[in-house]
């Protein structure tokens, strides 16, 4: 049988695409193997949000380049670079932008066939297609992304996501719908919906009354559609929002739907107004509070996590200061921090990269430091208290068997129970906070494990993941 190694950086959409790959290399008759060496057909989808992801591919595909295999590549570095790609690494067969997935089987089947190298990245700005899931009956991993987007228009100075996955293009919410009434019914317990700013979106199919503010959204409608048509999903996800569509019907829905997790990931960025505004983020620091604390008072218990940048350029000590503030002041239990890093054709290339490497660091280690106390105090409030977990796959904490997330995401570790396994929702007493995750013990088991589960969506990806 043929085989091939998908290597996936980057973020949840990269995650997504990748498995959408693998199950089309497969229904092409490729065997999927973790490792490169001894693959048929090599795919490394990219990531090129900082440069640092874009060396590591550099050093990947050096590293490939003496294996005898077909090496493609994919994703946001794919689309940035094009034809350059093929330039400068020669040994690269094909480079297919994120638009172009789909057409990975028959790239693969040319290439086998002897075509010459080749690019596809155009991005489906007429005609947007979207990879959707499988959703083979009892095939399906107990938690399943979700396309609900791509691309995006909120262009914040940083940020080169817009230049490499396009404008904003959105599915029909009935697709939606019906792709995860499917992935339910073929065992999912969980769903990420997943977009660049998941929450402006909007109904291609349904027009938006007139002269609704640009700020508002259906997405609030689209979560209301798929709790009340989705029969029999457990939790519901969605990432990342970004807070200027963070509607008041947004806030209703979390209100209202108790499928939906009691955890937001919502992108800050910095705690300075004098920095948002130069990052083009489109809201105060007072407004990003004023809207946490209002989705809070809307569902009790709900926890939120966030993306920093340190060092954009121009960012003095106290904007870093204010951004410290911000974090005690919201308090945050999960934090994903970065130092800035310039990228091509953003906005913000024009201003100095002025904040130096050595005080970059510093920042960001004082911001992580920050943000591991604050995990470790709310972890320590929850001894005692019950989780609703989702089982998603084997522990080795400790006595644990079994690992699963909370509904508020943190990760919780417990002996085996009759019932408990992959796809299991049990009821959790908490006994003991570690630094990251919990452990508890199975009280009860509301949902057995799926049948035949298969593990839970690597969140993790493969061998080479960004740090
Ligand atoms: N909307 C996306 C965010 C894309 S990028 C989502 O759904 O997750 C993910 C994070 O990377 C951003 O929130 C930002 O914190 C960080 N980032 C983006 N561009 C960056 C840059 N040039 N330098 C450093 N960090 C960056
Ligand atoms: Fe990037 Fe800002 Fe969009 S961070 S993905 S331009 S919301």
């Amino acid at each position: 049988m043929k085989t091939a190694c998908l290597v996936t950086f980057g973020c949840q959409m990269n995650v997504h695409d990748s498995q959408r790959m693998e199950e089309l290399l497969r229904a092409d008759g490729f065997e999927l193997v973790p490792e490169p060496e001894g693959a048929d057909v090599i795919v490394l989808n990219t990531c090129s949000v900082r440069e640092k992801a874009e060396q590591k591919l550099r050093s990947e595909v050096g590293r490939l380049k003496r294996l005898d295999a077909l090496v493609i590549v994919t994703g946001c570095v794919a689309q940035q670079e094009g034809e350059r790609l093929l330039d400068r690494m020669p040994y690269i067969d094909a480079v297919i932008g994120p638009d172009n997935l789909h057409e990975l089987p028959g790239v693969v089947r040319e290439l086998e066939g002897g075509a010459p190298s080749m690019v596809r990245a155009t991005f489906d700005t007429e005609a947007p297609r979207f990879l959707v899931n499988e959703a083979t009956p009892g095939g399906v991993a107990s938690s399943a992304y979700v396309t609900t987007m791509k691309g995006c228009d909120e262009r914040c100075s940083f940020c080169i996501v817009p230049y490499t996955r396009g404008p904003e293009r959105y599915r029909s919410a009935d697709d939606i719908v019906s792709e995860v009434a499917r992935l339910v019914a073929a065992g999912a317990r969980e769903v990420v919906l997943l977009g660049q700013t998941v929450n402006s979106y909007r109904d291609p199919a349904v027009p938006m009354p007139e002269g609704s503010d640009p700020d508002d959204s259906q997405f609030a409608s689209l979560l209301r559609r798929i709790v009340g048509e989705a029969k029999g999903l457990l939790r519901l996800r969605y990432t990342s929002p970004h807070p200027r569509h963070l509607t008041p019907d947004l806030l209703r829905a979390h209100a209202e739907l108790e499928t939906l997790a009691e955890h937001v990931h919502l992108p800050v960025q910095s705690g300075s107004d004098r920095v948002l505004k130069r990052m083009i983020r489109r809201y105060t620091r007072d407004e990003y509070v004023r809207r946490a604390d209002a989705l809070r008072s809307a569902r009790k218990g709900l926890v939120l996590s966030t993306d920093i940048i340190v060092g954009f350029p121009g960012e003095t000590a106290e904007d870093f200061d204010a951004t410290l503030s911000l974090v005690r002041e919201v308090g945050f239990v999960g934090l994903f921090g970065f130092k800035y890093s310039p990228r091509p054709y953003t906005p913000a290339l024009k201003l100095r990269d002025d904040v130096p490497e050595q005080e970059k660091q510093q920042r960001l280690e004082a911001l992580f430091e920050l943000s591991e106390a604050q995990l470790r105090a709310h972890l320590a409030t929850l001894v005692g208290t019950r989780a609703r977990v989702l089982v998603e796959g084997p522990s080795k904490v400790g006595a644990a068997t079994w690992a699963g997330r909370t509904e508020r995401n943190e990760i919780v570790h417990f002996e085996a129970a009759p019932g408990v396994g992959p796809g299991a929702f049990a009821t959790v007493e908490v006994t003991r906070a570690n630094k990251h995750s919990l452990e508890g013990r199975v009280e009860s088991v509301a949902v057995p494990a799926a049948e035949k589960p298969r593990s839970a969506i690597r969140r993790v990806a493969l061998p080479l993941v960004e740090a």
